[in-house]
């Protein structure tokens, strides 16, 4: 075959270069608007949030209360798929199995999100491999509380009476791993007891057999745990929190009280299987940004001694960082506190 001579050969490369900066451009053009087009179209349909604890406990009424915002923005229902089992673990592995599509998500938290993988050896999906964080919802601080006709009055007297009866002092919780177990652990731990830690499919059916006096005591979040001591159906001994929540103002902390340096409380986020289109968790991330900028809904949250965090930690990568953070914590949490559950 005959060569080219060299300019007119130059002039052929540099065309047909030409030709692939244009064929480029021009498919770098058309993926931008499909994936313009599809961050628009997202969602077409109803999102589901997966709730790995029965319906009518804290994490449940949070979700609820925050999806119920979420979807008003996003202009599609989200609707809430209760879960339970095995402290929160069943509804995480079932999520971390979901369609990466961007219509399942997880409501997670500090147990099966954070202390799980120290605990259990063998789980079911990774906390940090297996899911793309979306957004961090803010904290709840927790409630020690024990049945009305209990004779421990405050929780000094408990102390003395779990010492005194090793074994005997029934605290329920929402399953082994869930934080009311992990919370009841450490207490116990701390506090130099042997108590019975009963569990529940959720934080909901453990207070409702705390109130039906079936069993001691429990620690639960302030948003569930508040509306009942109001109307004393239960007695509200300390607070897990740093310091004193206002509402339970009365209430001292288990730090001020019985164990000097005690600290713990409940952080919550959404996340979704690994592979979810990032348009789509931008758009549920900016949606949820908006509502926690509603000076009306962050005001209800407060009310039920909900601690609200600065903007900046509600995003994505900021519940990234903690949840990495937190599962490297735990396993000195853990190790520490002698908690283990397989
Ligand atoms: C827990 O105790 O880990 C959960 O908060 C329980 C629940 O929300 O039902």
């Amino acid at each position: 075959m005959q060569s080219l001579p060299s300019h007119a050969g130059r002039a052929q490369r540099a065309s047909a270069r030409l030709g692939a900066v244009a064929a480029g451009a021009a498919f770098a053009v058309l993926a931008a608007i499909a994936g313009t087009a599809q961050a628009q179209a997202y969602p077409a349909k109803p999102i589901t949030w997966i709730v790995p604890f029965a319906a009518g406990g804290p994490t449940d009424a949070l979700a609820r209360s925050i999806a119920e915002r979420v979807a008003r923005e996003v202009g599609q229902s989200i609707v809430i798929d209760n879960s339970p089992g095995a402290g929160g673990t069943v509804g995480a592995a079932k999520a971390a199995r979901a369609p990466a599509d961007g219509y399942t998500q997880l409501v997670g938290h500090m147990g099966y999100m954070g202390a799980a993988p120290a605990l259990y050896k063998k789980l079911p999906y990774d906390p940090v491999k297996d899911f793309a964080a979306v957004f961090r919802f803010p904290d709840t601080p927790m409630v020690l509380m024990v049945r009305k006709d209990h004779p421990a009055k405050d929780v000094r007297a408990l102390v003395d009476y779990g010492r005194a009866h090793p074994g005997k002092l029934f605290l329920s919780n929402a399953g082994m791993g869930s934080t009311s177990h992990l919370v009841a652990a450490m207490f116990a731990s701390a506090a130099g007891m042997k108590v019975a830690l009963v569990p529940y499919k959720g934080a909901g059916p453990a207070l409702i057999d705390v109130i039906g006096a079936q069993v001691d005591g429990m620690f639960d979040q302030t948003n569930t745990a508040l509306p009942q001591i109001a109307e004393s159906k239960v007695r509200a001994l300390a607070v897990t929190s740093a310091v004193r929540v206002p509402q339970l103002k009365d209430v001292p902390t288990l730090a001020e009280t019985v164990l000097p340096g005690f600290e713990a409380g409940t952080w919550y986020g959404l996340y979704a299987p690994r592979g979810t289109p990032p348009a789509a968790l931008e758009r549920l991330q900016q949606a949820y940004l908006k509502v926690m900028a509603d000076k009306a809904f962050s005001a209800r949250l407060s009310a039920q001694a909900i601690q609200l965090l600065p903007p900046e930690q509600y995003t994505g990568s900021a519940l990234a960082r903690h949840t990495e953070a937190e599962v490297a914590r735990w396993k000195t949490v853990a190790a520490k506190a002698g908690i283990s559950l397989d």
